[in-house]
C-alpha cells in the first residue's frame, strides 16, 4: 500500500460515551513511529474533555496491539538527524503517554495481540488492561541490543514481581495473554471473541460513576505508590477537599441522601443514581 498518512495512523470512533482509539497501522503491526506518536496526541487532546466521552479504550487494528517503537522510522531514521532528532522524537512518544497517564477520562487497554516493548508505557498509562488469551507480550529488546528504556523497564518493575520482571527482561521470551495476568500485566486475560464485550461490560459500569471521583481516584492510586503513608494520607485530605469543589454536582451529598434519607441504594453494593 501507499505510505498511511499521519492523521490515518489513529483511528477513532465514539459510540455510547466510549471512545474506541485504535493503533492503527496493522501492516506495520502498529509499531509506534513518530507520525503515530504525534497523530496519538491530538486525538487524546480532542477526546479528553468531551462531554459525550466517558471512558476511553486504547485497542489496535489487525493481529497486533502495538509491536512497540518503530526500528526503522522512530530509531534508525531520528537517529540519522543526530542527537536532535532523538529527543525530539523520544519527546513526541514520552508527551502522548504521560497524556495517557494523567488522562482526564479513565483508560482501558484492549490488548488484542501482540504488544513489545515501547508498548509497554501506553499499557502502563492505562488504568485498566484485559487482553486476549493468545495476544503475546515481551520485552525483546535485549533481542535486538538495546535495553527496556522509555519507561519500559520501569512498568515491568513496578507491575511485576522482582524475581518475574528480571526474567522477562533479561530473556525476551514472550508471555501469553494468561501468563501476563498472572504476572500482573493485565487485569484479566479472555478469549478473543469475548475480549470486547467484557471491557464494553467494564466501561459501561464505569460510566455509571461519577466522573470526577473516577478522576481523582485513578490519580490517587498512582500518586500514593510513591509516598509514604503519611504523605498519601495529608494527599488524599486535599485531593478529597479539591473533588468536592470540582465536583460540581455534589455527588457525595447526592450519594449520602439516596443511602441514608432515600434508602434508594446501597453503597456497598453499586453507584449512586447520578440522575436523581
Ligand atoms: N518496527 C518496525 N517495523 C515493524 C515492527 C517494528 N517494531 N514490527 C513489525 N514491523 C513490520 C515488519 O518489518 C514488516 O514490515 P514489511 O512488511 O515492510 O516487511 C511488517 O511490520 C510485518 O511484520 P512481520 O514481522 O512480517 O509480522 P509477523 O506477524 O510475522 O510478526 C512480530 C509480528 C512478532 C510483532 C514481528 O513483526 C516482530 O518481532 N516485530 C518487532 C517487535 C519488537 O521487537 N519491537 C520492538 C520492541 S523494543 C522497543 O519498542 C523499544
Amino acid at each position: 500500500m501507499s505510505e498511511r498518512t499521519e492523521a490515518d495512523t489513529v483511528a477513532v470512533e465514539v459510540r455510547e460515551a466510549i471512545a474506541w482509539v485504535k493503533f492503527n497501522r496493522p501492516e506495520k503491526r502498529n509499531s509506534m513511529s513518530p507520525k503515530l506518536n504525534r497523530q496519538m496526541l491530538r486525538v487524546l487532546n480532542d477526546l479528553e474533555f468531551r462531554d459525550d466521552v466517558g471512558v476511553l479504550v486504547l485497542t489496535g487494528a489487525g493481529t497486533a496491539w502495538s509491536a512497540g517503537m518503530d526500528l526503522k522510522e522512530y530509531f534508525r531514521e531520528t537517529e540519522a538527524q543526530g542527537l536532535k532528532g532523538v529527543r525530539h522524537s523520544q519527546r513526541e512518544a514520552y508527551a502522548w503517554w504521560e497524556r495517557l497517564r494523567w488522562y482526564q477520562k479513565v483508560t482501558i487497554a484492549m490488548v488484542n495481540g501482540w504488544c513489545f516493548g515501547g508498548a509497554y508505557g501506553p499499557l502502563f498509562a492505562c488504568d485498566l488492561a484485559f487482553c486476549s488469551e493468545d495476544a503475546e507480550f515481551g520485552l525483546s529488546e535485549i533481542n535486538w541490543g538495546i535495553l527496556p528504556g522509555g519507561g519500559a523497564s520501569k512498568v515491568a518493575a513496578d507491575l511485576m514481581p522482582m524475581r518475574k520482571a528480571m526474567y522477562h527482561a533479561l530473556l525476551g521470551e514472550t508471555l501469553t495473554g494468561r501468563q501476563a495476568e498472572a504476572a500482573g500485566l493485565v487485569n484479566e486475560a479472555l478469549p478473543a471473541d469475548r475480549l470486547q464485550e467484557r471491557v464494553t461490560e467494564v466501561a459501561k459500569k464505569l460510566l455509571m460513576k461519577n466522573r470526577e471521583t473516577l478522576k481523582a481516584t485513578k490519580d490517587a492510586m498512582r500518586r500514593v505508590r510513591e509516598m509514604t503513608y503519611d504523605s498519601a494520607e495529608d494527599y488524599l485530605i486535599r485531593a478529597q477537599e479539591a473533588l468536592n469543589w470540582h465536583d460540581k454536582t455534589d455527588g457525595r451529598h447526592r450519594g449520602m441522601k439516596q443511602f441514608l434519607d432515600d434508602k434508594s441504594y446501597k453503597p456497598g453494593l453499586s453507584a449512586y443514581e447520578k440522575s436523581k
